[in-house]
């Protein structure tokens, strides 16, 4: 085998990576806040994945282990219907919350008879955004809604917009980084009342388990989701697809139980799905005060703590009940996550797709924060798998970390 090239590159990362690692030790408390990356899961929902792995069917099949396979897909399907309130349609499982939404962006362009113009938010999340974008190329015209300081969309905008070219208006139940819940109903009705053809999608990958939804009645057509949003294991999303919706797959392939989705569904995930989703069925109102009543002893203590903070997005019953984004001017959110790490708290800053390019998050430059406030940006999130001594020891580490950066920031000492 010829040396060199893609081989030493990746010893060479690899190396660096296990002695970020080893340079971390073994902090004595872990907090785990970094949900909007990579979830939390619950036990039960593991259990549910190990009990999974033992069907071996392909629910396409017709015999016992294929419809064993079956069974649990229907399982979770009928869990997600419960859980945002429709009655009729068709649930698709994908992989991701990612593929979920590319499924509806590129699937509603494909079927479409006409229609040209894709209407989104300025702060959607980027497997809406890019879709988006790329569907320009053929021919598609774009229009993003701004959005005001909080994150509110401007539903007069909106109303300017919408005409019978329009083939979708697609606007997130909650944003994944600053947490502002929209009112899907108002959305539905400007649209319909300007054009009744036009397709209601929300990205509700950031909305399930946190907000009651009821999309049936809310006149949302289409919706995606994501496991692991609800800390079931990764690897499985859905979209939610209203009976009728004239919709094209994007995937080609062999033998699904699902024509929009077609490859071997991933059963274990998705019965750790159908886990999940019943976990917040049963304990909906519990989560959601649990959740609400831990984000603010995070944001109150962090505010009564450190000066020069900022909190992004609404506050109170507009804002989901886990999120928690705050800005710490004179300090860089990157340095701050690699600092909390060393603590044992694991945050990140702006989105992952975002922060991977360290460019400010589209989301925060569109609620019109300058450059640096974006750039000094903390997103956590709660779990009803949290309590108030996690909390707690947040709240001692983050004036720590914050005191510590801002003391060798070149703006501080300047
Ligand atoms: C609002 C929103 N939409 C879509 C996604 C993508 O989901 P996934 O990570 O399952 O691809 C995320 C991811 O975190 C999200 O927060």
């Amino acid at each position: 085998m010829a040396g060199g090239g893609l081989r030493e590159d990746l010893l060479e990362q690899l190396e660096k990576v296990r002695s970020l690692v080893k340079a971390h030790g073994s902090p004595h408390r872990e907090v785990y806040l970094d949900l909007e990356n990579s979830g939390l899961v619950f036990e039960e929902a593991l259990v549910a994945l190990h009990e999974a792995y033992k069907i071996h069917g392909n629910p396409s099949i017709t015999h016992r282990p294929g419809w064993r396979a079956l069974e649990a897909i229907l399982e979770a399907e009928l869990g997600l219907m419960d859980l945002i309130g429709v009655d009729n349609g068709e649930v698709v499982f994908t992989h991701s919350g990612t593929e979920a939404n590319n499924l509806a962006v590129m699937g509603l362009a494909r079927a479409s008879c006409g229609r040209r113009k894709i209407i989104v938010s300025q702060i959607e999340h980027l497997s809406v955004k890019f879709p988006a974008e790329r569907l320009q190329e053929h021919g598609f015209k774009l229009v993003e809604i701004p959005v005001d300081e909080e994150g509110f969309i401007d539903l007069d905008y909106l109303a300017g917009q919408v005409d019978d070219d329009t083939l979708m208006v697609s606007v997130a139940a909650v944003n994944h980084e600053i947490g502002v819940i929209q009112d899907l109903r108002a959305i539905a009705e400007i649209v319909k009342d300007k054009s009744p053809g036009a397709i209601i999608h929300t990205d509700a990958c950031d909305a399930l388990g946190r907000i009651p939804l009821d999309l049936e009645s809310a006149g949302v057509d289409i919706a995606s989701f994501s496991g692991h949003k609800i800390f079931a294991p990764k690897g499985v999303g859905a979209l939610y697809v209203k009976e009728g919706l004239k919709l094209e797959p994007i995937l080609h392939g062999q033998l699904s139980s699902q024509r929009l989705w077609p490859g071997a569904e991933n059963i274990p995930a998705i019965a750790g799905f159908a886990r999940a989703l019943e976990l917040f069925r049963k304990n909906f109102d519990e989560y959601r005060s649990r959740m609400r009543r831990l984000r603010d002893m995070l944001i109150d203590g962090i505010f009564e703590r450190v000066d020069d903070v900022v909190l992004n997005g609404p506050k109170g019953d507009m804002r989901a009940p886990d999120n928690v984004n705050m800005s710490f001017l004179y300090c860089e959110g990157e340095a701050l996550t690699v600092e909390l790490s060393l603590r044992g708290v694991y945050v990140s800053s702006g989105s992952a797709c975002t922060s991977r390019t360290l460019e400010p998050s589209h989301v925060l430059l569109a609620i019109k924060r300058p450059y640096e406030v974006a750039h000094g940006s903390i997103l956590m999130k709660v779990s009803p798998m949290h309590d108030e001594d996690d909390i707690k020891y947040v709240l001692e580490q983050v004036p720590e970390a914050v005191k510590r950066l801002r003391a060798i920031s070149p703006r501080v000492v300047m």
